[in-house]
Order: structure tokens, then C-alpha cells, then sequence
């Protein structure tokens, strides 16, 4: 799949986006203590934004999700490559992802999360593709909802490619 790119959100654009998602988490947690655990390796980027925006007391921990199927699209199995290193029952998590598509990555990490028995469990995307999902699962905190399209940039990624890109690009098809 090579093709152009089309910018899609701008710098301000997502500037605002991470500054209205810390707003209502601010407004969800006040001064409550919360474990943010943004998925490698597509959410380091919008996490690393998000988070300097949060005035609550924050912690900070990584998964990595894998998935078996295509480049492009899952399908079927998740498994975290890399597990939180820290304890989450008990405490206020919030899950940063990168993109919700089908929702199975999501629905996989909830359920993975939940038998941990947290105090509450939240989820943040940059993206939401919503009319894509196969498996019910809504975030709680979203950037920016997409009707289809391959996007890169801002930490995103076509084959580890344009994770650098500081905008949002749609990956057009020739
Ligand atoms: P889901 O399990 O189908 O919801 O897949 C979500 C994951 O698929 C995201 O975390 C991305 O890694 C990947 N993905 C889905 N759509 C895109 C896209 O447009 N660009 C890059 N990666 C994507
Ligand atoms: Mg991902």
C-alpha cells in the first residue's frame, strides 16, 4: 500500500484534542490518584502530550498488545507482549490507546484489566473509527471520531513507518 498523504488533524488540532480530554479527566478524578497505561507502541506519542496536561497525581505504566491477523486489521487473538509492572487493583486506570477499529484490541485489554479488579477502568483514544467496530466498546475519552480511512502520523504507524510525523495524515491509495 504505498500512496499520498492527506493531512487529516493538524498540530492545533490535536493540541486541542489532548487538551479537552485532560479537562474531563480532570473532571473525573480531581485529585484522585491515576495509573495511565497507554499502549506501546502507537500511543507513546498522544500519551506523552495527554499526560503533561493531567494535574492529578499520575502514574505512569506501559502494555504492549499483539494481535494474530493482517498488517492492517485484526482479527481474533490478543495477547500483551509486555504487562503492566505495576499492581492496578484498587486503583483508578485509564487506558490510552491510539485508534479504536474493530474494538478487539480494546475489548481484549478491558477484560484482561477488569480480572485485576482495578477501582475503576477508563479508555482513551486519540482516534475512534467507529462505524468499523465488530465487538461493542466505547471510549470514554475520545480526540477525534473518523468514518474509515488509514491514518498515520503522531505516533501512528503504516509498517513503523511516519510515527514521527507531528500531524495526522490519511494514507490515500493510489
Ligand atoms: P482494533 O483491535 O481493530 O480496534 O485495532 C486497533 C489497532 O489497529 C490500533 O491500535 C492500531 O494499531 C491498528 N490500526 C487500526 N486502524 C489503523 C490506522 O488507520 N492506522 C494505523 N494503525 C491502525
Ligand atoms: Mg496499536
Amino acid at each position: 500500500m504505498e500512496g499520498k498523504l492527506r493531512k487529516l488533524f493538524d498540530e492545533a488540532d490535536i493540541r486541542e484534542a489532548v487538551k479537552r480530554i485532560a479537562r474531563a479527566i480532570a473532571r473525573d478524578f480531581d485529585e484522585e490518584e491515576i495509573v495511565l497505561v497507554p499502549v506501546l507502541k502507537g500511543a507513546f506519542m498522544f500519551a506523552s502530550d495527554l499526560v503533561r496536561e493531567i494535574g492529578s497525581p499520575v502514574i505512569i505504566d506501559f502494555v504492549r498488545a499483539a494481535s494474530y491477523g493482517a498488517a492492517t486489521a485484526t482479527c481474533g487473538e490478543v495477547t500483551l507482549t509486555k504487562d503492566l509492572e505495576t499492581d492496578i487493583r484498587g486503583k483508578n486506570v485509564i487506558i490510552v490507546e491510539d485508534i479504536i477499529d474493530s474494538g478487539l484490541t480494546l475489548r481484549a485489554l478491558r477484560d484482561i484489566f477488569l480480572a485485576r479488579n482495578p477501582k475503576s477502568l477508563k479508555i482513551c483514544a486519540l482516534v475512534d473509527k467507529k462505524a468499523r467496530r465488530e465487538v461493542e466498546i466505547e471510549g470514554d475519552y475520545v480526540g477525534f471520531t473518523i468514518d474509515d480511512g488509514f491514518i498515520v502520523g503522531y505516533g501512528i504507524d503504516y509498517a513503523e513507518r511516519y510515527r514521527n510525523l507531528t500531524a495526522i495524515f490519511v494514507k490515500e491509495e493510489e
